[in-house]
Order: C-alpha cells, then structure tokens, then sequence
C-alpha cells in the first residue's frame, strides 16, 4: 500500500527532506549560465512575490494613491534590494486601462533589467479568472460555472485564448487561472469559480482552458502561463465555508479531486497554486506528500509550485503548527513551495528563509529546484526577450469578435430549468413587469473578480453593458417594460444585506401586466467574504415571489446567483425558471434573447440544484443515498430527492434518443466498445442538445457511485434533422481508486445511460 498522502507523518516537521528533485526542468544555456551565478539572496528574492501596492506610492502598503505609479525607493527596495522574482495583483483593488498597465509593468521591468546584477524580468500574475479581470475594456466572459453549463468545448477554448490576447496586451504574462477544484458543494462562496460537480467534465474544459490561454509556445505574445487551482481537496470543507477544515479519504481525493489536475498537468500547465486549506488537520501548504511527492514526483510536475496568498504566513499565525514565521517557511519550502505569495511581509520571508538555508534547515538544493522551476518559466514564456508589451500591438484587444464570443458563451450556458405550458418563448408585445434586486445590476451579472475582487466596482466600469431591464427594454420596446425594484441589495452594507423596495408597489404593478419576470438570487462575493450561513434564497426575495405568485400572473423567475440558493418555497408556484448563474456582461443580452425566442436556451445544470438544506447530495452518490421512501409508517428519507439534477436544462425544442447501441454485449481486457445513439430534433426550432454518456458499476468491491459522466458532445439539430452521436470507452473509463490509492477495473456487469436509453454489457479483465 501506499504511503498515505494524508497521515500525519506526511509533514516533514523537523527533517529535511533529501529528494533528489527529479523533475526539475531544464534550461537553456543562457538561463543556466544565468542561475549558476546565482547568490543564496537572489535565489531567495526569486522565491518571493508581492502585491502591487506594495511599491505603489501611498500612505502605507495596503493602499496607493490614483493613479497610480511607483513609489521608486519601495520598488528599488523591493526589486533591485531584495531581487523579488514577481508581483501580483491589481493595487486599490481596482480595474485600470492597458496603456497604464504597460506603463507601470515596463517601469516594474526597468528596475528588474537595469538595475540589478542579473537583469532578470519580473514575472507578474493575475486573476483574470472570466475574462481579464483588473483591465479596463477587457471583454468579460461568464463565470466558470457558465462555461461548464455551456457545455462546449470550442467556446471555453476561444474565451481562454481572448482572456490571453487581453491579459498580454496588459503586459500582465501570467494567469492565476482555470479553477480545477470539485465545486461539489452548493454552499461553498466559490462554486461560481468552478466547472461544477463532476470529475470528467472539470477534466475536460479544464484542458480546453489550457490550450487556449497557453496555445502551444507561451512565449508568443498572445499567450499566457495558467496556474491550475487550488491543488488539491479545496472546495469540500465540512462546515461549507472558505478556507476551513476538509476532512477526506485519499480514495475520494484522488477519485474526485485529483484528474482535472492530473489532466491540465499531461496537457502542459506551467504552474500550479496551492490550496489555502487544511485536510486532515494538515495544512496543505506544509503537506510534503501532497506537494513534492504527488504533485512533483508521481504527477512529473516540472514546473512552478505557488502559495495562495499569505498562506506561509497563515501555517503560523492561523494553523498555529509553526512557532513563527521562520518555521513556516521552513516547513512549506521542504514541503515543496517554490514562490511564496507572500503578499506584504517580503522582509520577512527573504531574511529568514536566507538565515534557514544558511543554517541547514532548508537545503540549497532545494533551494536550486525552486528557482530553476521559476527561470524556467520566465525562459518559456520569453519574458528575457519582451518584459512588456504594448497595447497597440493588439488591435482586437476589446473588439467585436471578442464580444460576440463573449456574448454566445453567456447564451449558450443560460439553463431553461422549468417551463410549464410553454409560457416561454415570450410573444412579442407582451406588457411584463421586470422586478427583483438582480434586474438592473452589473455587478450581480458579473459575480465577483470583476474590475476589483468582490465585484463592488462593476458598475462603475461596465456602463457600456446592458442589465437584464435594459436588455429588455431594447428587446421588447421600453413601453411594454414596467421596471419596480421590490427588492434592492443595499450597496453599501454587506454584500448579502437588502431592503424592500416598493415592495407594495411591485406586487400591485404585477396585476397591469402580462407576465412577470423576477431577477432574484445573490449579490456579488468570493471566498471568505462570501461566506453563508443560510442556503435558502433570502426572506424577504422569497416574499416577493410568493406574493408576485399569487396575483396569478405567470412568473418567470430568473436566477442570477454564484451558487444554488435553495428555491423549494416558491419553485412550485411560479411557471418558469432560467438559471442564468453569474453570466458576465452580455448576459442581459444573452436572457432578453433567450426569454423573446431569438436564442433557444441549450445549458445544462453542471451541479445538483438542491431542494432542502439537509440533502445536498450531488449527482456523484452512493446507493444508498437514493432509497426509495418507503409507504407507509416509515419514512427513511434517504431518497435523492434535488430541486433539479445534473445535466438538467430544457430547450424551446424537443430530441428524441432511440437506437442505443453497443459495439459488442462484452468486453475483454484493453478493448474498445463503441456506443452510438440516434438523436433527433422532434420539435419546431432549430436546437443544441448536449449528449451525456453515463456508466454504472452495478457491483464493485467498494460500493460503487450510482453513475458517472464518461463522454458528452453539444450538437445542433435542425427541426426533423436526426443524428447518430458515436463515443467509445475503454476499461480506464470503467475503473475506480480502490482502498489502496490506484486505479482498478473489476469485471463484472455495467449499464451504459444516454438520454432515456439505457444498455447492460459485462467486462471481463
Ligand atoms: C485566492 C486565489 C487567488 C489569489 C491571488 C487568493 O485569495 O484564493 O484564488 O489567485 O488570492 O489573488
């Protein structure tokens, strides 16, 4: 059996682990001449990044004045003093123009090449996590989850590649970006940032991600470095909130947690950031076997190993398993960290880890592993050659090819989930009352990482957009639209504080119109701030719809929220439900086009939309999480019972799955089994269906999930158009981790699920 990952022996508390550093990648002469004259201070400078206000001229180095420039004894400190390899992050938390970013980063690289001995670049990173984040004009694309809702491939590809143009053309080479984790739980702040609940479907985008931002050589100047996160277990905590305990088996880490990781890594990653949390009572960050023996050795990563922000210092002053600073960073750099983001304090990281190496306590080599790792992706990425670009080389940067990528990633991942006695499409004409708090909101279309880290100054920079009433008012003439609030969030509270507004008012506008659309759900947040201790959707929005219900109008609720706000109060009583998620800025496009017929909606649920706060089970589930009730005196409650499954989304059309068919009834050894299935556009409009195949183990040795998704292909069919959708499996798509950490294949008998069509076939190793 294998060491464990996760046992407690897995921190290396007081040895010094002597790893050979296998992986280390290799550079070129010019780099390798470069390091080999390399002292211990700049070795260590190399491992250190910090946030931008740092050298920013201001009172303090938590904020800088605006506009912003280089307060030029802080830089000459901080780069040329101390050789910081990187920096991070806007400064005021707040959105700036291309031309100031150039301007800025090519002061940065000026001190970076000029002034030191070794005249090695700066690298600088950022989160330009749906599109580029802090530049203003960038083109936003929807959140991650969006994109998993979208369901195509090719249009994460193309919003990966924009976000690269336009993080580029900011001078800005590096990417905070995907988000690789298992957005399995509903409650969690950051669920927005994820592909959603299922392994092969994170795996997959995950890659196309990848490609686009990195493309094939990430020293052209439209591409960037991605930083896969948060390695590894980040997202499950038991309490659902940032950056608290997980507790997780090793079978389930590397079941569920592990492939998109995995993935994105064979498909070239060049770097990698580290979970901010705790499994198993071990912060990751001081985790060795996590860290140096899973990701570095078993996964052959070669490239650059990154904290999260302040987490070495967090090993002391929040786990409390270090007694200061210095044996924090003794612990993470043995561990495995190559680049500490270590936000404010580089003083203090820099002067101890340099005493630590000196002392023994941190071994030089570990040292060389470090900063080969981090010379090699500034070798890649051609940072010696161009330090800094310039925004007129990039004529597309916020163009109309870029938003119309924007605006079909945003229609395409808009999920019909309800629409009783098809009162969607809307005919034109119709009188309807928009309403909610999220009806004219930027900032909650947006969601989070959007112009500054809440999302707080969108709408400040996205004027230019449309809100859902504006999307609207153009779509169906301002006099057919009455605009009341009913509920508003209060701006300048807490994200989560609202107030009613007109809330009377709104429910007597109702009864003029001919239906109602209601934008509820949440106002912009991540991470800790985030944080929720209620999943239902709030009091007082769940007032408005149940009051908006009862005039007998036909409600269309829209949601407009980071994660599934439990709906079970009203779901019932209203007639139609479009999940729009956090869709970006031509997400109020995208709806008006969808709610009027000029798009037909096509997304699919990428998570489980709960029903009750105490059965939050995602799709991924065991037997006997999905008993039947029983009639009678008992009730187990143990049914699976969400508000809407996995892969849910209606259409305006109909497809019809018939035909499934298998290659062979079984199947031996490394064989292939081809499956095809017939589907068909059995309705009126021209549609996309996205084909799901799922299998079941029905026996295993370790009780098996009930299904999973192993391939899926979005097509478009037009009305009457049939097609046969053909995927093949191998043995590795029906294996599990088994007790002992690797992957196993059992024979035995498997059902293959697409659509309503289902189909049994036995496997014999
Ligand atoms: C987040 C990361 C992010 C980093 C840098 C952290 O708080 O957890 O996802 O990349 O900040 O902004």
């Amino acid at each position: 059996m294998k060491r464990s990952l996760l046992s407690l022996y897995a921190i290396a508390l007081w040895a010094v682990p002597s790893t050979p550093y296998a992986q280390t990648p290799k550079l070129n002469s010019k780099t390798e001449a470069l390091f080999a004259k390399m002292t211990i201070e700049e070795k260590v400078g190399q491992m250190a990044q910090v946030t931008l206000d740092v050298i920013g001229k201001g009172e303090n180095r938590f904020s800088s004045f605006e506009p912003l420039v280089p307060d030029t004894a802080e830089l000459n400190k901080a780069v040329v003093k101390y050789k910081l390899g990187s920096i991070l992050n806007t400064a005021n938390n707040r959105a700036r123009t291309p031309q100031a970013w150039n301007q800025l980063i090519g002061q940065i690289q000026d001190a970076a090449i000029n002034k030191t001995r070794l005249g090695i670049p700066v690298i600088f990173g950022i989160d330009a996590v749906h599109g580029t984040t802090y530049t203003a004009g960038a083109t936003m694309f929807p959140q991650q989850i969006n994109q998993a809702a979208a369901r195509n491939r090719a249009l994460v590809r193309k919003g990966a590649e924009i976000t690269a143009y336009e993080t580029r053309a900011s001078s800005i080479p590096w990417n905070f970006s995907p988000v690789l984790d298992l957005g399995a739980d509903p409650r969690f702040s950051r669920q927005f940032e994820t592909f959603g609940e299922d392994p092969y479907l994170i795996s997959e985008l995950g890659k196309e991600m990848i490609k686009g931002y990195e493309g094939e050589d990430i020293s052209h100047p439209e591409k960037v470095a991605t930083s896969l996160k948060h390695f590894l277990g980040y997202m499950v905590p038991a309490s659902g909130k940032d950056r608290t305990p997980v507790y997780l088996s090793e079978q389930a880490l590397r079941e569920y947690h592990l492939p998109a990781f995995k993935a994105a890594i064979d498909a070239g990653a060049h770097t990698v950031m580290i979970n901010s949390g705790i499994i198993n009572n071990i912060p990751v960050h001081a985790n060795y076997e996590i860290l140096t023996k899973l990701l570095k050795e078993e996964l052959g990563f070669k490239g650059l190993v990154i904290t999260d922000w302040g987490d070495i210092e967090n090993l002391f002053t929040r786990d409390r398993i270090a007694r200061d600073h210095k044996q924090a960073i003794e612990l993470a750099i043995n561990a495995g960290i190559d680049m500490s983001m270590v936000a404010y304090n580089y003083e203090v990281f820099c002067d101890n880890l340099i005493a630590l190496v000196k002392e023994g306590r941190v071994k030089e080599s570990r040292l060389n592993d470090a900063v080969r790792r981090i010379l090699w992706v500034k070798q890649e990425l051609g940072l010696f050659e161009r330090p800094v670009t310039d925004i007129s080389a990039y004529p597309k940067f916020g163009s109309d090819e870029f938003r119309r990528a924007a605006f079909e990633s945003a229609a395409e991942s808009i999920t019909l989930l309800k629409n009783e006695k098809s009162v969607l499409p809307f005919t034109k004409g119709k009188k309807i009352l928009v309403t909610g708090p999220n009806s004219h909101s930027m900032r909650t279309l947006n969601g989070g990482w959007t112009y500054s880290w809440q999302g707080e100054k969108v709408e400040e920079f996205a004027s230019a957009y449309h809100t859902i009433l504006e999307a609207l008012q153009k779509e169906a003439g301002v006099d057919n639209v009455i605009h009341m609030p009913g509920v508003s969030y209060k701006m300048d509270g807490k994200y989560y504080e609202e107030f009613a507004d007109r809330f009377d008012e709104t429910v007597a506008a109702a009864r003029e119109v001919d239906a109602i659309v209601l934008c509820i759900g949440e106002n912009s947040y991540t991470e800790t701030p985030g944080n929720l201790n209620d999943l239902y959707l709030s009091d007082l929005q769940t007032e408005l719809a149940l009051r908006l219900s009862a005039t007998g109008k036909p409600v269309v609720v829209v949601l407009n929220e980071g994660r599934p706000r439990i709906i079970s109060k009203f779901a019932d009583k209203v007639q139609a439900i479009v999940q729009v998620y956090l869709p970006g800025n031509y997400g109020g496009d995208a709806l008006a086009d969808i709610l009027f017929g000029d798009v037909n909606p096509s997304g699919k649920l990428p998570y489980t939309y709960p029903q009750f706060p105490n059965s939050m089970i995602s799709y991924i589930h065991k037997p006997s999480e999905e008993r039947e009730t029983v009639e009678g005196v008992y009730n187990y409650s143990a049914d699976f019972n969400p508000q809407f499954t996995f892969g849910h989304g209606l259409s305006y059309t109909t497809f019809t799955y018939s035909n499934l068919e298998l290659s062979k009834p079984e199947l031996a050894g490394s064989e292939r089994l081809s499956v095809s299935v017939d589907v068909a556009n059995t309705g009126n409009r021209e549609g996309k269906e996205v084909v799901e195949l799922y299998t079941s183990d029905l026996f295993a040795t370790i009780t098996p999930d009930v299904k999973r998704l192993r391939r899926f292909e979005k097509i478009s069919l037009k009305p009457g158009e049939k097609r046969t959708v053909t995927f093949s499996l191998t043995k590795d798509d029906l294996s599990f981790i088994g007790l002992n950490g690797n992957p196993v294949v059992e024979s035995g008998e498997f059902k293959i699920l697409i659509g309503n069509q289902s189909k049994n076939f036995i496997y014999t190793r």
